[in-house]
């Protein structure tokens, strides 16, 4: 029988250099839920170096808890997330975690504390831009396919291309596109694989930076290549037909959901092979059919979106190369 989690923290290696007092944070609204428990948005108060005694700054974060604090099972996974986020170093594109309320729980409740993305997760801000996103998909001839031809050529940078009233460009999209290839580049050189990546996962920052999140599923591995274990429930629409059989994570397998998530990001938030029901996908990806190329998709993104997809992981990019493939693709031909 296992011990209630706040029993097991004293033996677990969690470094104590983590730990938030929790009167120190604030809990406010419900940002996010879902089969684990919720996210809320809290602020955490950080002492003033001059002034010690008082907490002074207040800083945003976001606050993820168990839906029920007695439920063991999920109060083991969300340790096991943040022992895993603890061994993360820092990194641009990843969530960086804040700290974690481990001892004294209130109702039982483990907190861990990351930083505050304040655009949300991916998924919703593509869908929410749908309405006025601007393409301007750029043809192999270096023509932009867009009715503002003569004002995009004149400029270089994605942020002056936009006109009033509009927050997303194809430009943006390759910029997330690539900034992803890059925080996965990272996390496989933990190593560690992410086993969920999706739109969903991703979080973006005020200036459009894309931070990798969730790491519910995540797992390092150590002495073999790949981490093997079936997870609770499975995203099978984001996973590689290799995974969804053997139960078997490696970096290939990221890289196919690497795939998907291109898809969601091309599509502006479309659900992956959405005319495909759960119970035909598998003869559907066994007859050797993919989700069909976007239309603000260049069709360089939609090679190494196939790519990402090849039957056989061995033929699939890894992260470095989907990283260095896009580099420099996040920028007008012209
Ligand atoms: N939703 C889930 N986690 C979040 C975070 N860290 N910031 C903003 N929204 C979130």
């Amino acid at each position: 029988k296992q011990l209630p989690i706040e029993e097991r923290t004293d033996y677990l290696p969690y470094p104590r250099k983590f730990e938030i007092a929790r009167e120190k944070l604030e809990i406010n609204e419900k940002i996010g839920s879902g089969n684990f428990g919720s996210v809320k948005k809290g602020l955490l108060s950080m002492a003033d170096p001059k002034n010690p005694t008082e907490h002074r700054r207040r800083l945003p974060v976001a606050i993820k808890s168990t839906k029920h604090s007695s439920d063991v099972e999920l109060q083991t996974m969300l340790y096991e997330e943040l022992i895993i986020m603890c061994a993360i170093e820092k990194h641009p594109n990843v969530i960086a975690l804040i700290g974690a309320v481990t001892t004294n729980l209130r109702k039982g409740e483990l907190y861990l504390v990351t930083e505050y993305a304040d655009n949300g997760d991916l998924l919703n801000y593509l869908r929410k831009h749908r309405e006025t996103f601007h393409n301007t998909l750029i043809d192999r001839k270096g023509q932009v396919i867009n009715e503002n031809y003569s004002i995009l050529s004149q400029q270089t940078e994605s942020t002056r291309l936009l006109p009033p009233g509009y927050t997303l460009s194809t430009l943006d999209l390759l910029s997330f596109a690539f900034q992803i290839a890059n925080g996965m580049l990272f996390l496989a050189g933990v190593p560690c694989v992410h086993r969920d990546l999706a739109a969903r996962n991703v979080l973006i920052t005020s200036n459009k930076i894309c931070r990798i999140a969730d790491f519910g599923l995540a797992k390092r591995y150590t002495d073999k290549n790949y981490y093997r274990a079936k997870p609770a429930a499975l995203p099978v629409r984001w996973m590689a037909p290799e995974a969804v059989e053997t139960y078997k994570f490696t970096e290939k397998t990221d890289v196919w959901s690497y795939g998907i998530t291109l898809y969601e990001i091309f599509t502006l938030g479309c659900r992956p092979y959405s005319q495909v029901p759960d119970e035909e996908l598998e003869a559907f990806l066994k007859n050797g059919k993919r989700n069909e190329q976007p239309k603000y998709c260049h069709d360089e993104v939609y090679a190494l979106m196939n790519n990402c997809w090849h039957k056989s992981p061995g033929v699939r990019p890894d992260f470095n190369t989907c990283f260095h493939y896009l580099k420099g693709k996040n920028k007008p031909v012209h």
